[in-house]
């Protein structure tokens, strides 16, 4: 049996709700099917956004949504992107399959579904192919409100006002698809953009994006800050917000450094080690953190996991270069595990974007035509989203043990606790054991016998349980009734392989 402290009286600031963010890149069938289908579609669509896509994504309070990519951020020209649809550009997604790119999705398509998800907006800029002024001039296309060229230009294209830029990314991934740059040329290269990422009418101030390190590139973290700090006055002079980090979870081999493997059928060795790998994010979270603390203790600089998620072989007969693949129970327990671990770091990780939203690696959607259904990990997002904007309380859990052998081997149970401005605390935990069910303990120190149930709900199934256009519910959301209340809190039965959300309530 394990057991669940929760410190309630400890709050250990808010859980930024951008944790919770997703990513959306011109790749596959993200955008353009999954996304956007233009207004003449016969799929229900709002100025050519789909209205279901639109609708599931309302439900989960998507925060914040990083456009237009990931490697295609650094061969995108945005101006291609603007103006009447029929006379745009065209150009080959060099990247994601050789397809041509008409461009009808561009900035104003992009403010408008992020108008209609109600999230924040995060566009990441092309350093890695395009100039200073391009960078400049699309900030300035997008945020000033006086008279300028990119103003005027905005406003002929039929946006009079600005928009908000919430987050800006100064490239992505420079040190591969985005230029293949040491981290002290990328770093001098980010000095000099992000001078004209300019806070026009000085309202909100964008929050500015350093392109971080690969997975366990911590020299390139060490490099980049040692780069941009000024070791005269011992400061970043606020010229960088968020710094990122890219990890994905692939199953990996001894033999294969590179092995993905299938994303529905796979055997429990494989399970274990995907687990395992995901639980690799605390690892890099400790320690890219331990160098930004020595540049930054005061934790100014965001640690912005960007891109984060499972990534498997696409399914068989798909584009290879359109990275669709299926999505399991396997990949919702990576998924609350990984949110579990990001809110236990709300200090220093202040974004993730999992990859991505639709169609796309770990999608929380799936389209064909016009169906659509959700994954389990949508229905983790679903759970979790209690914690958007929650104060993070202080949780211990013990007793859980281990499930998987040798270097599989990880912790059974993941939890996060949190406290919103309400008052009613939520707890998820997820049960990575495929075989046997766990009982946790949960006792809270202040008032435990005071608080009730209020909701309780779980998603559980086989390791590579998952839903189908023709089975769209075999994981899908059920009311959670195994628990009794005991005098400091209750005592939970978690089913094997299976994510649980609680909501107490005094
Ligand atoms: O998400 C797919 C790709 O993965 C992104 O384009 C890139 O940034 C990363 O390598």
């Amino acid at each position: 049996m394990a057991k669940l402290i929760i410190r309630n009286e400890n709050k250990k600031g808010i859980i930024p709700p951008e944790i919770y963010g997703h990513f959306s890149e011109h790749l596959g069938r993200c955008i353009y099917e999954g996304i956007y289908v233009r207004e003449n579609s016969d799929i229900p669509n709002v100025n050519g956004m789909r209205t279901d896509v639109v609708e599931a994504l309302k439900e989960i309070k998507i925060p914040v949504l990083r456009w237009p990519g990931g490697c295609f951020a650094d061969e995108y020209h945005w101006m291609d992107g603007i103006g009447p649809r029929e006379s745009r550009k065209k150009m080959i997604n060099t990247h994601w399959g050789g397809v041509v790119e008409d461009n009808s999705f561009g900035t104003h398509e992009y403010f408008e579904l992020c108008r209609q998800l109600g999230c924040k907006t995060y566009v990441n800029g092309n350093l890695g192919s395009g100039t200073v002024r391009e960078m400049s001039e699309w900030i300035e296309y997008m945020t000033f409100k006086g008279v300028s060229p990119m103003a005027i230009l905005r406003k002929q294209n039929g946006h009079e006002d600005p928009w908000v830029v919430d987050y800006f990314g100064v490239g992505n991934e420079n040190w591969g698809c985005g230029g293949n740059m040491r981290p002290q040329h990328y770093a001098d290269e980010y000095r000099r953009y992000q001078t004209y990422v300019r806070n026009y009418d000085g309202n909100k101030p964008i929050t500015k994006i350093c392109c971080g390190a690969n997975v366990d590139d911590y020299h390139w973290t060490k490099e980049v800050l040692a780069t941009c700090f000024d070791h005269t006055e011992e400061k970043f002079h606020g010229f960088m917000d968020g710094l990122s980090l890219h990890y994905y979870t692939l199953p990996e081999t001894e033999d294969d450094w590179n092995y993905k493997g299938s994303a529905t059928d796979f055997t429990e060795e494989v399970f274990y080690q995907t687990l395992k790998r995901g639980y690799y994010m605390e690892e890099l979270i400790n320690k890219h953190s331990e160098i930004l603390d020595w540049y930054d203790p005061d934790k100014k600089i965001g640690l912005m996991v960007d891109e984060w998620g499972v990534w498997t072989d696409v399914e068989p007969g798909t584009n290879p270069g359109f990275l669709y693949q299926q999505n399991t129970m396997r990949d919702a327990l990576v998924a609350g595990m990984n949110l579990n671990i990001f809110n236990k770091h709300t200090d220093r990780v202040k974004l993730a974007c999992i990859a991505q939203m639709v169609n796309v690696l770990q999608s929380v959607l799936l389209t064909e035509g016009a169906k659509m259904i959700k994954t389990p990990t949508y229905h983790v997002f679903k759970m979790y989203r209690h914690h958007q904007g929650a104060a993070l309380l202080d949780s211990e859990l013990t007793g859980s043990g281990t499930v998987g052998t040798g270097k599989n081997e990880l912790p059974k149970v993941f939890e996060s606790v949190s406290e919103d401005s309400e008052g009613t605390i939520t707890i998820t935990l997820t049960n990575n054991s495929i075989e046997s069910k766990e009982t946790v303990d949960i006792g809270l120190t202040k008032d435990g016998g005071a608080y009730r149930v209020s909701e309780a709900v779980f998603i559980s199934g086989a390791m590579n349980a998952h839903n189908t256009f023709e089975a769209p519910e075999t994981v899908k959301e059920q009311e959670f009734k195994d628990y009794t209340a005991k005098p400091d809190g209750l005592s939970v039965n978690i089913p094997a392989c299976a994510v649980v959300s609680i909501r107490l309530k005094k």
